[in-house]
């Protein structure tokens, strides 16, 4: 299977951040990896593999070179994106004729993407096993609700712009009154448990669209979640197959960007920090040689990019605008919304230019605030030379994304270079 199918792949099979994760456990597991619990001692070799997984939703792996501990390489992206979540009591009969769905709002979709098209429900439940409580993934991977447009009769400025109200015009209909009961069958039975044993859950709709890849050549994919999973599956693809060196190797997935990254599995929790000290103290190295490490690391920050879109090329910047099938994008912002400096742009430039990867530089317009992602708020944890890169893409955080066929090879091969080769030496 080449590389853009296997990212499809992945991305039909990882609709929340637990399924993704998920994956990439069964990936790392594959390839020798062995798990760390948080709540355990670690007991850690030179030479090994290992992954922690915080949440269920957020991993680390990292390998240990054979000559032991030193300084850090780290690629870090994001598991999740944004959906509809359904609320604890989500059932919600209207008219006495259907049974809705109580959903709210995780992260800032483009709404009107959501309607018209078939949704199913995926992500974890908790649930009751003697006195112990446990996580259950859960995908019904079925046609199992839409939300439906009003008609344009009732309707008629639809066109014009229309502000959605979420509580009223996005609640997903899942049948008809007499199904009052049945979500919870169905998701009881999708988790191999009884439906009295499910204590709670944290469920979202995602779309049942299947990737595509379209256009003439070949040029562009279409799927839902290219952003981020689109750099978080090649970076942990990357990983697994990168033979170390010198470097203590260090690939992060961290799930919450897209509503602030501020929880204990997000960039701004101690996951990364707790996982790197408690590393170095594990193969005996001093407070001290653990702050050598991070002043002596490096690490590349991987969040998708826009491409400039073909019906509004005026929205972007003149001379650092960046377009689909032609490689890394390095992302650069004066107030640091992006990490990128001259220092790191120069090093990770080298490194896909050792690679042979093309890169091209993003900047927003100067009268267009941008996004943000979780390069700087990690490094108000870990405080090294880090850039902010991504892969060009069109329709950022609509249910179904577009990007271009040849840029995931692009981006294995580039973190694949940083993780195996020579950086050079900052003087
Ligand atoms: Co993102």
């Amino acid at each position: 299977m080449d590389c853009l199918e296997r990212f499809l792949t992945f991305a039909e099979q990882a609709p929340t951040a637990f399924q993704a994760i998920a994956l990439f456990r069964k990936e790392l597991e594959e390839k020798g990896f062995r798990e760390l619990r948080e709540a355990d001692p670690w007991l850690v070799d030179a030479g090994g593999r290992y992954y922690v997984v915080r949440n269920g939703s957020s991993l680390i792996a990292f390998t240990v070179p054979q000559s032991g501990f030193s300084a850090f390489r780290i690629a870090a992206a994001h598991s999740d994106s944004p959906a509809f979540k359904l609320k604890p009591c989500f059932e919600d009969p209207a008219e006495g004729a259907y049974i809705r769905l109580n959903v709210e709002k995780y992260g800032g979709m483009i709404m009107s993407t959501w309607l018209d098209r078939p949704l199913s429900i995926a992500g974890r439940v908790i649930v009751r096993n003697g006195d112990a409580v446990e996580s259950r993934l859960v995908d019904l991977d079925r046609d199992t609700v839409l939300i439906p447009n009003m008609p344009i009769h009732f309707n008629r400025q639809i066109n014009d712009g229309y502000a959605f109200n979420p509580q009223v015009d996005l609640l997903p209909l899942y049948g008809e009154a007499g199904a009052s009961g049945k979500l919870m069958e169905e998701i009881a039975e999708n988790a191999g448990v009884k439906k009295e044993d499910i204590l709670s859950h944290d469920l979202f709709l995602y779309s049942r669209q299947p990737a595509s890849v379209w256009g003439a050549d070949d040029a562009f994919f279409s799927c839902q979640r290219i952003d981020d999973l689109e750099c978080a599956w090649g970076a942990v693809t990357a990983f697994a197959d990168s033979e170390g060196r010198d470097s203590v190797n260090v690939c992060a997935v961290f799930d919450n960007e897209e509503v602030g990254s501020g929880t204990k599995q997000g960039a701004d929790s101690g996951f990364l920090y707790d996982t790197l000290t408690r590393l170095g103290f594990a193969l005996g190295a001093s407070d001290g040689e653990i702050r050598a490490a991070v002043a002596g690391g490096f690490m590349v920050s991987a969040d998708n990019a826009h491409a400039v879109h073909p019906n509004h090329p005026e929205k972007y910047d003149k001379q650092n605008r960046v377009y689909m099938n032609r490689g890394i994008v390095i992302k650069h912002n004066a107030n640091q919304k992006y990490t990128t400096d001259a220092v790191s742009d120069a090093v990770f430039s080298l490194v896909c230019e050792k690679a042979g990867v093309p890169v091209q530089h993003f900047t927003n317009r100067s009268d267009i605030p941008g996004g943000s992602t979780l390069g700087n708020i990690s490094n108000s944890h870990v405080s090294m030379n880090t850039v902010d890169i991504g892969l060009a893409q069109l329709a950022m955080h609509s249910a179904c994304e577009t990007a271009g066929t040849k840029d995931p090879e692009y981006l294995i091969s580039a973190l694949k270079a940083f993780w195996e080769q020579e950086l050079p030496i900052v003087k």
